[in-house]
């Protein structure tokens, strides 16, 4: 009787498996993987729901976060920005694990910038609610001509921020030697798009040009692949999750190449040299990046 149920449970999962998997494939809609948080008229689903418009006008801003939380994965999609003058906007795209005090979260973040100037992306990682890690990356090209792919890789090697192909910033797991790692909450994908010219744009210097309103930023192929929480709990210690693979536990030579070009050239604020605020800089800093 054990051997027959076994069987129907393995055939209807396999079954299971494979409807899914030929129905929703992956780049996702929009609202399979989705919902929106903030202001259900400042989003609007085009084609087909497989890409979306933000919009912010001096009525809103707006949001959207993942239906589900994940444990490590592979979290990408590609965004086209908003053209012309976005100075004092914030068009962000994060994991957070929603908890509070605790809580950790990976962080990109687009500061707009006059027409012209570059766009800036931050990024920031809080462990154990312990955040205060900013890095600023000018892009070396215009993210608002066309979409460009943002991902945020998490294993239980490093995790990585991606801008196409390009690693823009690396925290590798150094719990080894007790820098905090996070391994343990599961963590929601998000994105918002609001006004901050208090601080966005030179350093809040540089106030939104609402003349300019509304503000359109653009969404599509939505590819969350890890572990869903909740979910088989076995899912986020299997080695063989594609994401724990050999090729994803370090950067390849040509990624590592391209790290260097970008702190080389685009970097243009790192916490870990930041010596008013960090006389002593971070441990996380000296562990090599
Ligand atoms: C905006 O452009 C200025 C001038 O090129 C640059 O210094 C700054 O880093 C850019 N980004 C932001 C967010 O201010």
């Amino acid at each position: 009787m054990a051997i027959k149920d076994d069987f129907l449970f393995i055939f209807s999962c396999i079954l299971a498996i494979s409807l899914s998997s030929s129905i929703l494939g992956r780049p996702a809609t929009f609202l399979e993987d989705f919902g929106i948080t903030w202001s259900d008229s400042h989003i609007k689903q085009i084609d087909g729901g497989r890409a979306i418009q933000l919009i912010l006008d001096q009525n809103s801003g707006c949001g959207f976060a993942s239906k589900r939380k994940y444990l490590f994965g592979h979290i990408s999609m590609k965004i086209k920005l908003i053209s012309g003058d976005s100075a004092g906007t914030v068009t962000a795209f994060y994991m957070n694990s929603d908890t509070n005090t605790i809580r950790d979260e990976l962080d990109f973040e687009f500061l707009g910038n006059r027409t012209g100037q570059p766009y800036t992306v931050q990024t920031n990682i809080y462990t154990h609610g312990k955040g205060d890690r900013e890095q600023r990356v000018n892009l070396w090209f215009d993210p608002a001509v066309d979409f460009h792919t943002y991902t945020i890789m998490w294993n239980h090697h490093h995790i990585v921020f991606y801008v196409d192909e390009v690693p823009i910033r690396v925290y590798k797991n150094n719990e080894a030697i007790n820098i905090l790692y996070p391994k343990l909450q599961p963590m929601g994908v998000y994105s918002t798009l609001w006004e901050a010219d208090d601080w966005a744009t030179r350093g809040g210097l540089e106030k939104i040009d609402w003349s300019k309103a509304p503000f359109l930023a653009y969404y599509k192929d939505f590819d969350i692949e890890g572990c869903a929480v909740p979910g088989p709990t076995s899912c986020a210690s299997n080695p063989r999750n594609w994401w724990e693979g050999t090729a994803y536990q370090a950067l390849n030579a040509k990624e590592a190449r391209r790290y260097r070009w970008v702190r080389l050239n685009h970097m243009i604020y790192d916490y870990c040299t930041d010596k008013l605020r960090y006389p002593v800089p971070p441990r996380e800093c000296l562990a090599g990046i």
